[in-house]
């Protein structure tokens, strides 16, 4: 039986067969230098997704030039020409306003832009002509637009769904404003994970096997193109309690940070530019001045990258650009000391941020079990030396980590998609900016200002917190900040911009605190629920007052109406809790003497009980418990309005015109793309139609003056094509191709019919033989043949029979037809016939297969040779639980290797042999 199915597997694969995928998603890794992207796609590893050029990565750089937008390669290379037409290391420029250091520092970096101030947010625009300007959002918007692009040509499929690499350092601001940048992209943001933790993840996903319930600390050294980041991570595999089993997971965490911001190849990059500038002008070839002429600027910018490069491997090499500057040649040799001489403070700075993570992390370098280089700039000798130096063990060197962030955040678009089942790999990111809440307090008359740090240094997130006030009796105002900055070196404090993150004031205090008082009631204290995401981004849930009610179960009855005891069960079914109240919000009594709490609660998603709208009482109850009285917790929101002090983000209305500018370049860009394809497709049908009619195959098939007819019209094409033609529109280049087409159809249909017919015919043979074997077979297992197994009735026997004897004699027939007509003639015996001849015969062996599936057997197997159906014996192996899927299908439908992935291997199919279910 499935060797029979393995021969009616031949059919299907003969058809084609179209598999609709499932839906894939994509990572980002945006650097400041480079865009890489993961993808991952039903049925397939999870890979790099390659650019339009075939690369595995591409120069995150965007240009505008003449109405025509360029991204990649192509961007750099209108910068070389029109530096101002191309942007470059954006990402640093988010969420920003326009004194930032960063900010400052770009601009002296690359001085040839406009970079004005956007009145409403602070933040700034690129003044790119008189009617334009780019805000750092758009731009990267448009980065991360062809990214998608690229990942659904190379999925076939529209993509939405993305994890976002994020530098580590990046602040509460930045993370929003790459959000923002994101949803013009029209991404839909599962997560943003900070790209060591993407890192991390992909180490460890590699590596599983060799965690244990020790802790193994690696060290990850990330020298890039802008920044320096070091993070060290422990892994070890815990324990996890779900649904009352208990499984072992792996676990990694991040447990210390150090950073420098401006440290990287891109600021060795600029004093080797300006080197070779003040070079160049020492030599006097022109009077003017290099620096002043950004394009010349520029080159020596690009020809500085690549002397970097190549000094990282020898100790010297010649600069040299022809025509720099008014057309005066430039060359000069450098070597590495000169290079490391010119930089000599920035490896001063490379120790100290692995100094500060070790110390944030409370370790010492001995306990390292590993140190793991990546980013560019670890390449350099001088660099690795330092590092090595510190860290007293050798650097693992040879992992490839170009792709580690992009591929560990494609696991994790996987792992949070509905699409995709992947091994369970526990990631604990920290928190590297600890955040505070400050408010004032009256004490002896005195108003004092108090903080409570609510996340602190390398706190776990995700994590949901809440910060308890027992004294406010009126509306009052709190501030969140960024709190002890202590583990941060001065720059990058300021590098943070303003530390007040927002202010949020209460309303309505005094009434609600008025309406829930009485003897039998005490507070609980007003309580403001914070939640730090997975992305790294604070937010303030709700604020509410908290009182328990003290009720006798009379007094209960009535206080309560039947209704609030309902709405109480309810609220009890959606919060899954068999009765005990909620204490996890409760401050542990050794911090109630304090004026205000804070007190970890996990985010555990179960807190679903609706108390966000700040218009509706939540009543919850606490349950009998056999003791009276009873205690009820009522909670009622506060209204808490925010103010944010840091950078605004984009209002809704500046989404929608810079989504409505991106749209107008996504027009145009479409409208490019179509002519270029439809010129394109024009060219190549053409030349191929013009191959063609040379090949024997065709001319047979065609008469001569349908050859020439088609001749003529290639050529006139052709001839358009390099001269009227070679600045027409989309529309008029398939008008062309359209015409041509027609022209050439009926020939084309004929060579491929001649050509395929063989095939074609050889394949309906071989069905009908194996069906003529199948019915030999069948023929047994009738009432009169074989009364153990009556299976089968004459009728079923003798309409198989029937149909085998009229595709007979329909082959033989249409097969002499076709013979005596010449080739150019229509033809009588089409593949489709075929097909249509071999579906038939298909669906009455299937349907006498299935039978013999569910007949069940009195009590002796039935002898092996009922299953000898097929002449294909080759690949027999466990598809015995495919036949039942296929059955239901019609011939167009199957695909055999979908079908067989989806299907386990059957236990019972290994340990009986092939035909223990008959
Ligand atoms: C855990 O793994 C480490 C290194 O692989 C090994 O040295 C250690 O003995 C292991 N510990 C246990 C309890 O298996
Ligand atoms: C930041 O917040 C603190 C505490 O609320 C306050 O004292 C300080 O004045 C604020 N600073 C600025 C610049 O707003
Ligand atoms: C919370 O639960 C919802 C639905 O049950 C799910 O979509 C969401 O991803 C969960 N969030 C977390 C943080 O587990
Ligand atoms: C929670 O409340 C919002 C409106 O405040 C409503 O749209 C939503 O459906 C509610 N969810 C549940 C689970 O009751
Ligand atoms: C909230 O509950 C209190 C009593 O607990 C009640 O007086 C008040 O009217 C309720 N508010 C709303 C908006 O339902
Ligand atoms: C038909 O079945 C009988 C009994 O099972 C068997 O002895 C005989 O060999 C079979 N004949 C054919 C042609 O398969
Ligand atoms: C099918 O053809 C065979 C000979 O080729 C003949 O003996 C038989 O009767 C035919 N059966 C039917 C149902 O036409």
């Amino acid at each position: 039986m499935m060797k029979l199915w393995v021969f009616l597997a031949t059919v299907t694969i003969f058809l084609t067969i179209k598999y609709v995928n499932g839906v894939a998603v994509m990572s980002i890794d945006l650097g400041s230098e480079w865009m890489k992207i993961g993808i991952v796609l039903p049925g397939v590893p999870m890979e790099i997704v390659l650019n339009k050029e075939s690369k595995r990565k591409t120069p995150a750089v965007i240009s505008f030039k003449d109405n025509i937008r360029t991204f990649g390669e192509e961007a750099q290379t209108v910068g070389i020409r029109f530096p101002k037409n191309s942007y470059s290391y954006l990402i640093d420029l988010l969420g920003k306003d326009i004194n930032h250091p960063l900010v400052k520092l770009y601009q002296s970096r690359f001085p040839y832009y406009n970079i004005i101030e956007d009145a409403q947010r602070g933040t700034i625009l690129f003044k790119h002509d008189d009617e334009t300007t780019y805000s750092p959002e758009e731009l990267i918007a448009q980065l991360l637009h062809r990214a998608k692009e690229f990942a659904e040509t190379n999925a076939q499929q529209p993509i939405k769904e993305c994890v976002l690499t994020v530098p580590g350092y990046f602040n509460q601001a930045e993370r929003k404003a790459l959000l923002q940048a994101a949803e013009l992209a029209n991404l839909k943001v599962l997560q943003l994970i900070n790209d060591y933790t993407a890192v991390a993840l992909n180490y460890g996903i590699f590596r599983i096997k060799h965690f244990n319930e020790t802790a193994q600390y690696v060290m990850f050294f990330d020298m890039g193109a802008s920044s320096t980041t070091v993070t060290i991570v422990s892994y070890q595999t815990i324990k996890t309690k779900e649904k009352g089993f208990v499984e072992t997971h792996p676990q990694l965490t991040v447990i210390g940070v150090g950073y420098d911001r401006s440290l990287g190849g891109l600021e060795i990059q600029l004093r080797l530019r300006d080197y070779l500038a003040t070079k160049f002008n020492e030599m006097k070839k022109t009077p003017n001045d290099v620096f002043q002429n950004p394009r010349a600027m520029a080159k020596l910018f690009k020809e500085a990258g690549r002397v970097k490069n190549v000094l990282s491997a020898n100790a010297d090499h010649y600069a040299q650009i022809e025509g720099l500057l008014d057309e005066k040649d430039f060359r000069i040799q450098i070597t590495r000391d000169e290079m490391e001489r010119l930089c000599s403070d920035l490896y001063d700075r490379v120790a100290e941020p692995v100094k500060k993570a070790l110390k944030v992390a409370g370790l010492s370098a001995d306990v390292l079990n590993q140190v793991i280089l990546f980013g560019a700039g670890t390449r350099s000798p001088k660099v690795q030396k330092i590092l090595q130096d510190i860290v007293g063990q050798d650097l693992a060197k040879n992992i490839n980590t170009d792709e580690a962030a992009a591929m560990g955040a494609v696991y994790k678009a996987a792992d949070l998609s509905t699409g995709f089942q992947v091994k369970k790999f526990i990631t604990k990111d920290g928190v590297v900016f600890p955040i505070q809440v400050v408010f004032e307090r009256e004490a002896e008359g005195a108003v004092k200002l108090v903080k409570r740090t609510l996340f602190g240094v390398m706190n776990p997130y995700p994590q949901k917190k809440i910060i308890t006030f027992n004294k406010h009796t009126h509306d009052f105002s709190f501030s969140v900040n960024y709190a002890e900055l202590d583990h941060l070196p001065e720059q990058e404090i300021l590098n943070l911009g303003a530390l007040n993150l927002t202010e949020i004031n209460l309303e309505g205090v005094a009434e609600v605190i008025e309406r829930n008082k009485g003897d039998n009631i005490e507070s609980k204290g007003i309580k403001a629920h914070f939640a730090f995401d997975e992305s790294g981004i604070l937010k303030l849930v709700n604020a509410e007052l908290v009182v328990e009610k003290t009720v006798t179960p009379e007094a209960e009855q009535e206080a309560e109406g039947t209704f609030s005891k309902l709405g109480s069960t309810i609220s009890k079914l959606f919060s899954g809790d068999s009765g005990t109240p909620e204490k996890t919000e409760e401050p542990a009594p050794e911090e109630q003497k304090e004026e205000s709490t804070t007190k970890e609660e996990v985010l555990n998603n179960n807190t679903s009980k609706n108390d966000t709208n700040p218009n509706k009482n939540s009543t919850e109850q606490e349950a009998p418990k056999e003791i009276k009285p009873k205690v009820v917790i009522v909670k009622e929101p506060i209204k808490a309005f925010e103010k944010v002090l840091h950078i605004n983000k984009l209002t809704k209305l500046q989404l929608e015109e810079s989504s409505n500018k991106l749209e107008k370049l996504n027009v145009i860009d479409r409208e490019l793309n179509r002519r270029a394809t439809a010129l394109n497709n024009l060219e190549s049908y053409v030349i191929d139609a013009q191959n063609k009619l040379d090949e024997d195959e065709y001319a047979q098939a065609s008469t001569p003056e349908e050859l020439e007819k088609i001749r003529t019209a290639c050529s006139l094409v052709s001839d358009w094509l390099y001269e009227d033609g070679s600045d027409a529109d989309a529309d008029t280049y398939e008008t062309k191709l359209n015409e041509l087409k027609v022209l050439t159809k009926d020939l084309y249909l004929r060579v491929f019919e001649h050509k395929e017919r063989p095939e074609a015919i050889e394949a309906l043979k071989s069905i009908l033989n194996g069906s003529v074997h199948f019915l030999e077979s069948a023929k047994n297992l009738t009432k009169t043949k074989n009364p153990e197994k009556d299976i089968y009735t004459d009728i079923e026997i003798e309409t198989l029979q029937k149909v085998i004897n009229e595709t007979q004699e329909w082959m033989d027939k249409k097969i002499s037809e076709q013979d005596k007509l010449n080739k150019y003639e229509p033809i009588k015996l089409t593949v489709k016939l075929l097909s249509e001849k071999m579906a038939l015969l298909d669906r009455e062996v299937k349907y006498l297969v299935n039978k013999l599936k569910i007949w069940k057997p009195k009590k002796t197997e039935l002898p092996k040779e009922e299953n000898k159906t097929t002449d294909d014996d080759s690949k027999t192996e466990d598809n015995e639980e495919v036949i039942e899927e296929e059955v239901e299908d019609t011939i167009e439908q199957p695909d055999v290797e979908v079908s067989s992935d989806d299907v386990k291997p059957s236990k019972s199919t290994d340990d009986d042999g092939n035909h223990s279910e008959l």
